[in-house]
């Protein structure tokens, strides 16, 4: 994962590293540093732990420059460190790199090194990159790096800078993020805009393997055979604003707090498709209503949302579809033809595993639909049609704005595909359209009443069933990555095949059980809880008395169609591994061991 950023203009570039670190500190948080180069001299300082302790061990030092790489690192090839930490500098001190990657010929590009001559400080992959480039490094420094990453096999995004061209920044990408930032006088490189956004808001998006040159006069974009490009800059609507806490103590609270807005977002202009004839949804009905066979694929929580989006397809729109786990998709040898639909969802557009899964559907003639948050990330633009769930920045590592709106667009898609295959009659879609516009206000109802639950425990299980399923599967992973409380995720019928073993005094069952068809059927699964001990935390629809005399803790939540009570229900779960981590002491925002964005397979 890890994050990286350059500087090259006519500030003192150290403060706006150190800021766009700390935006960046989301993809990884375990070492970071900086290189900037001052009057032709490379300075290079590194610190393990998170960015703070850069930017102390800085202020003390003082140092400057106007032109400069930052990085701060999820640990891939050896420990996290402050040796192993970026930028990584070659064997004569003449170039500094940052990457976020992994260089997979690692071991082999080493060996042919070493028999250069070359000799190496840490077992990371990039400093096998550093020394390859320092290798090709004669007076240009594009060049080198374009030789260098021609030999390099894996996904990259890499900037690097050298005192002998001592204001440029030569930087490359393959299947990790980058984006340019376009200010006056001055340009910026990294792996996410939330890093420069205080400063310009004109980015420059580079594709696969073509090469950008910044220098404060301008920035130059070529083609891996060195071809000058003319790329198009393009505008972000994110201000600073957006990826600030805004009050709240905590990004993901800010975020829980947003969904309201962001699930008004993702249906702006969605629900009554004659009126929006360029409706990203309508684009893409033609390809799923002749489809053979849908797939939806993703990682984590948005592999939940794919689950749900599952029941709400078949449900609603009658179409069969399969869900796959982006990271095994390709290695099941799936089948897959022309008329095949790969529906790939991801908040970040950027997750490897969703990606190594569309390059084999593209390979194989199917069309690509991305469900993505950012717009122009990778998935987005490997995607042969785009629906953005418009949820807004998410910073916090823990999904849950992302989660909800991506259940909304999925329920958007159903009932639009539901009326264009005519599943769906104009009375049916009504009804749809109705319960989807009112689910902003029940949210906000949601948030109002879900109160502050901080049962903290050893274990917690999660059951519910059918669309719920899906749900519990979410709140178990929000409550294990959040509180590093281990949690499971059951089908309520299940649970007697085996898990309900695990049931005594001390372990909590948080129950989803809205009034809806399979609504005795859990009552049953509580009961055989609740006889064993267990204690009871029910989420259940408003008016739901009969839940009262098994429960310890109750939740209600609005009522309303079941394919849209997953978002409901989703909201106390997040609130309370929210809350059970707070009470805990954690951090709540950056949990160890996480990335926000996942670009190594
Ligand atoms: O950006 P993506 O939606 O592709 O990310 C997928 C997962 O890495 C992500 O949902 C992860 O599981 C979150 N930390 C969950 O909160």
């Amino acid at each position: 994962m890890c994050g990286i950023v350059g500087y090259t203009g006519n500030r003192d570039a150290t403060p706006i590293l150190l800021s766009g670190l700390a935006r960046l500190e989301y993809r990884g948080y375990d070492s970071s540093g900086i290189a900037l180069i001052d009057k032709g001299q490379l300075m290079v300082r590194k610190r393990q732990g998170k960015v703070d302790e850069l930017r102390s061990s800085l202020e003390k030092s003082g140092a400057n420059g106007f032109i400069g790489l930052g990085h701060t690192r999820w640990a891939t090839h050896g420990a996290p460190s402050e040796l192993n930490a970026h930028p990584h500098v070659d064997n004569a001190g003449r170039i500094a790199l940052i990457h976020n990657g992994i260089v997979e010929n690692h071991y082999e590009i080493r060996e042919f090194l070493l028999g250069q001559g070359y000799h190496f400080n840490t077992d990371t992959d990039t400093e096998v990159l550093a020394q390859l480039v320092g290798h090709y490094f004669h007076d240009h420094l594009a060049e080198a790096l374009q030789k260098a990453v021609s030999l390099v096999e894996g996904a990259y995004s890499i900037a690097v800078v050298a005192p002998e061209d001592p204001s440029t920044i030569v930087a490359t990408r393959d299947r990790a993020p980058l984006v340019i930032g376009v200010g006056q006088g001055e340009y910026f490189v990294a792996s996410d805009v939330a890093a420069f956004i205080e400063y310009t808001n004109k980015v420059i998006h580079l594709d696969d393997r073509e090469i950008a040159v910044l220098t404060p006069e301008g920035v130059q974009t070529f083609t891996p055979d060195q071809r000058l490009l003319h790329k198009k800059i393009q505008t972000i609507d994110w201000d600073l604003e957006k990826i600030e806490k805004g009050g709240f103590d905590h990004f993901m609270l800010k975020e829980i707090y947003e969904q309201p807005q962001a699930l008004e977002n993702a249906m702006l202009g969605r629900i009554n498709s004659e009126c929006d004839k360029i409706n990203e949804i309508d684009g893409v009905l033609p390809y799923l209503k002749n489809a053979s066979r849908v797939y939806i694929t993703a990682c984590g929580t948005s592999w939940h949302a794919a689950l749900i989006g599952e029941y709400i397809l078949e449900q609603i729109a009658r179409v069969p579809v399969e869900v796959e786990y982006a990271s095994e998709f390709r290695y099941r040898d799936p089948i897959i033809d022309k008329k095949t639909v790969v529906v790939a969802i991801s908040q970040s557009g950027e997750t490897a595993d969703t990606l190594a899964a569309i390059r084999l559907a593209k390979e194989r003639g199917a069309t690509v639909v991305g469900i993505v948050n950012v717009v122009g990330s990778s998935i987005a633009r490997a995607s042969d049609q785009v629906i953005h769930i418009n949820a807004g920045p998410e910073i916090g590592v823990a999904s849950t704005k992302a989660f909800t709106s991506q259940v909304m667009v999925l329920a958007l898609l159903a009932r639009a595909l539901g009326l264009h295959n005519r599943a769906l009659d104009a009375r049916q879609a009504g009804n749809l359209a109705q319960a989807i516009e009112a689910i902003p206000e029940m949210v906000r109802a949601v948030l109002a009443t879900a109160g502050q639950i901080k049962e903290i425990a050893r274990d917690f299980l999660y059951l519910g069933r059918g669309l719920n399923f899906p749900v519990a599967l979410e709140g178990a992973l929000k409550l294990k990555e959040l509180s590093y409380i281990h949690a499971e995720g059951y089908p309520a019928a299940e649970m007697k095949h085996g898990p309900i073993a695990l049931i005594d005094k001390d372990m909590p069952v948080v129950c989803i059980a809205p009034r809806d068809n399979t609504y005795d059927k859990i009552l049953s699964n509580i009961q055989e809880v609740k006889s064993r001990g267990g204690q009871i935390i029910a989420l259940t629809s408003e008016g739901d008395n009969e839940i009262n005399r098994l429960a310890d803790h109750i939740i209600h939540v609005p009522e309303t169609v079941p394919a849209l009570y997953p978002i409901l229900a989703a909201i106390p779960l997040q609130l309370l591994a929210y809350h059970i981590a707070v009470a805990k002491g954690l951090d709540v925002d950056q949990p160890r061991n996480l990335a926000k964005c996942v670009t190594v397979e």
